[in-house]
């Protein structure tokens, strides 16, 4: 179902007692202020419905505080909201926290133990604060949350929790897509949504990409192996032959395999010099067999280049000319 007016919100059950908050925002043209998001990108929260205990996993962007709490008062009166996950405090998960603070008191906030001064920091509040360990289980009504730590995915306050009864990890970014899926739910792992979930890989996680196995395998162990259902907080619930199929992609991403002969050379020149360097390496690339795509970085936002590059810069000003500069760093 869609909440009230807006078409943007789409509110619906992903389980019996588990809901998602979804906001399509195709508004956003540059996520962080940096990457180019075309294809637009969704904020997904998630609330739990258990005997004497409600849970929220997450809010939604910053600004969109009024939307989220009228999402959510769809479902439940936010007084009877008892617990709020906080897997990661970037503002656009962590964005309706004094929003729902200011309507309910008694909310406890549950994190890693960095969060609770993070959220002071954030936005001048102090609510009630539950710090979780790494493997920590917290028995919600008839359902049992076990929270892991996965610091650096993608920054060092990250967890995950895993709802056992019903084998569903909740993974905040992590498995998260740029793109407004049509479904809700995936089952199977169109190409199309692979490489969403590569490019949002690519400019969000790929930085942090040594701790991505450790933290991945950190995860699998902790759960047996048994995960029926991926709840991300961008993108679409991956479930059934989807969720093995995500995980693999992930490791693959991580490993930087190959996904074609495609190379990207990224140059521009001042006087032609650069010119006739990047041609040489342009036709050798090619005689060796691979496609060749050529871009030039302007100075406004772009995403990170999905596939190698190869950097051509003319000297400018005792360094490399300002939009290689950024080409480089992406
Ligand atoms: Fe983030
Ligand atoms: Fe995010």
């Amino acid at each position: 179902m869609t909440s009230g007016s807006d078409s943007n919100v789409i509110v619906t059950r992903v389980s019996r007692d588990l809901f998602i908050l979804r906001y399509n925002d195709l508004f956003t043209k540059y996520f962080e202020a940096l990457w180019e998001i075309p294809e637009g990108v969704t904020y997904n929260s998630y609330l739990l419905l258990s005997d004497n205990a409600t849970v929220l996993f997450d809010t939604w962007k910053r600004g969109l505080e009024t939307r989220f709490l009228d999402a959510l008062s769809s479902i439940i009166d936010i007084r009877d909201l008892n617990y709020v996950v906080i897997h990661h405090m970037e503002p656009d998960h962590s964005g309706s926290i004094k929003a729902l603070y200011e309507r309910n008191r008694n909310i406890t906030f549950i994190g890693h133990p960095m969060v609770n001064r993070m959220i002071s920091s954030f936005y001048g509040v102090v609510p009630r604060f539950k710090a979780v360990k790494d493997g920590e289980v917290l028995t919600m009504g008839s359902y049992e949350l076990k929270f892991i730590h996965v610091p650096w995915l993608h920054w060092p306050e990250t967890i995950v929790s895993y709802v056992t009864q019903i084998n569903a990890l909740l993974t905040c970014d992590v498995f998260g897509a740029y793109t407004i899926p049509k479904s809700v739910a995936l089952d199977h792992m169109p190409s199309d949504y692979a490489a969403s979930m590569r490019k949002y890989f690519v400019n969000i996680i790929g930085f942090y990409r040594d701790n991505v196995i450790k933290n991945l395998d950190k995860i699998l162990n902790a759960v047996g192996n048994k995960i029926s259902m991926i709840l991300p907080s961008h993108g679409a619930v991956i479930e059934g032959d989807a969720v093995n199929e995500a995980i693999n992609l992930y490791r693959e991403f991580t490993l930087k395999t190959p996904i074609d002969r495609r190379v990207v050379l990224v140059y521009s020149s001042m006087y032609r010099f650069i010119d006739h360097i990047m041609s040489y390496v342009n036709d050798t690339l090619r005689n060796w067999g691979f496609d060749v795509l050529t871009s030039s970085p302007a100075l406004k936002g772009c995403g990170r280049f999905p596939r190698p590059a190869f950097i051509g810069s003319s000297g400018w000003v005792h360094g490399v000319a300002p939009g290689q500069h950024r080409g480089a760093f992406l």
